[in-house]
């Protein structure tokens, strides 16, 4: 049996098709018309004015907190539970985070805590420069509230949706929600360029000013000039023509991933001390990873003996994103709140989520978690 990975790469043949006629064509250094299609077919799905298609999810955040004048001494509040790359790229501007806990109503950003932290900022006549809010899980943040707190304060949203392609909020797709947005093509997401991102928003002059900053930031002249510190941040013409492919089966690869959340839930919910990432009210996730949350007590093992057991069956499954307020890496850094996050790291395990995950090996999964509760 070969070993069922978290959420690995799944590809058709589209992307196979797509990826050959690229090379063929000679496109390949870098940019080319893949490019331009990736990016017009993005923006289009999503609602969104225009895009940039970068190198990464991290590329896109880093060009979003530069364009918003993110800099030296400036803070910018961000969510405590995510992945490093949300906050890396404020530390790279030479600001410092500010983080915020989560919602045990979807596990993102709390509204109630950002408005909290944005007023007691005001209070000492200096607002952060940026707010990043992170789309966790396959899940948007609540966005009307959020926002509400950003106009109020008139501070700037980015929208890290890396992990929540194909989401939605109140109907709108994840990915329109910031006045800048990000997007991950990194090869555990829900559709994939082997690596690459993107950045989108409405504003054009934005946009054609992260793609003059992710090509070196050369001036417009004959010769080689810079005014600017630029970045070598753009998606390849391979790479696009692989996202393009990737794009056309985006609904697909939502379906397989809610139904495999379906599954699951079904399958465990039932059992004593077994919770799981709560759907929202106010939209759809993508389920982009099923999360459950493990009481010891009341299942009678905790969320690392179950992933030690499923590792010995060669599935992989990996604690819940250690919150950012927790890093030793950011200690220094002020936090509001941090209880919800810091439970559902200690209790959340992210299980095989995988589009391409097949029913039997799900059922072997739920199976050997409920065998837990004899056999740890
Ligand atoms: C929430 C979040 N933000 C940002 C990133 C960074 O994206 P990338 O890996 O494409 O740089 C990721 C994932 O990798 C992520 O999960």
């Amino acid at each position: 049996m070969s070993r069922i990975y978290l959420s690995p790469p799944h590809m058709g043949p589209a992307e196979r098709s797509l990826l050959l006629e690229a090379f063929d064509s000679n496109w390949i250094a870098p940019l080319g018309p893949h490019v331009d299609a990736f990016e017009r077919e993005m923006a289009a799905r999503l609602g969104v004015g225009h895009a940039a298609a970068l190198s990464s999810g991290t590329a896109a955040i880093h060009l979003a907190l530069e364009i918003l004048g993110v800099g030296p001494g400036d803070e910018v509040v961000t969510s405590s539970l995510t992945f490093a790359a949300t906050a890396n790229p404020i530390v790279y501007r030479g600001a410092r985070p500010v983080f915020i806990d989560s919602t045990p109503e979807s596990w993102n950003m709390d509204p109630a805590l950002l408005e909290e932290e944005l007023l007691a900022c005001a209070r000492r006549g200096k607002l952060p420069r940026a707010v990043v809010a992170v789309d966790l899980y396959g899940q948007c943040a609540d966005y009307d509230r959020l926002q509400a707190a950003c106009e109020r304060f008139q501070v700037p949203l980015v929208e890290d949706a890396a992990e929540a392609l194909g989401a939605s909020y109140r109907g709108k797709p994840a990915g329109r929600f910031g006045a800048l947005s990000i997007l991950s093509f990194n090869g555990n997401k829900i559709i994939t360029t082997s690596g690459g991102g993107m950045l989108l928003s409405d504003r054009q002059d934005w946009i054609e000013r992260a793609r003059f900053l992710a090509t070196q930031a050369r001036d417009p002249a004959p010769h080689y000039q810079h005014s600017t510190v630029g970045y070598n941040y753009r998606l390849s013409n391979l790479l696009a023509a692989v996202g393009r492919g990737q794009l056309q089966v985006l609904d697909e690869r939502v379906a397989a991933r809610r139904a495999h959340n379906a599954f699951y839930r079904q399958a465990l919910a039932a059992l004593p001390g077994i919770g799981f990432m709560p759907e929202a009210p106010y939209g759809r996730m993508s389920a982009w990873l099923t999360c459950i949350t493990v009481d010891p007590a009341a299942f009678g093992a905790s969320r690392e003996q179950i992933r030690l057991a499923l590792e010995k069956e060669d599935i992989e499954a990996r604690p819940v994103w250690k919150p950012m307020h927790l890093q030793p890496v950011f200690s220094g850094c002020r936090a509001r709140g941090g209880a919800v996050s810091a439970g559902l790291f200690e209790r959340g395990l992210c299980l095989p989520s995988g589009s391409s995950l097949r029913p039997e090996e799900r059922q072997r999964i739920a199976a050997r978690i409920a065998a837990c509760r004899s056999r740890p």
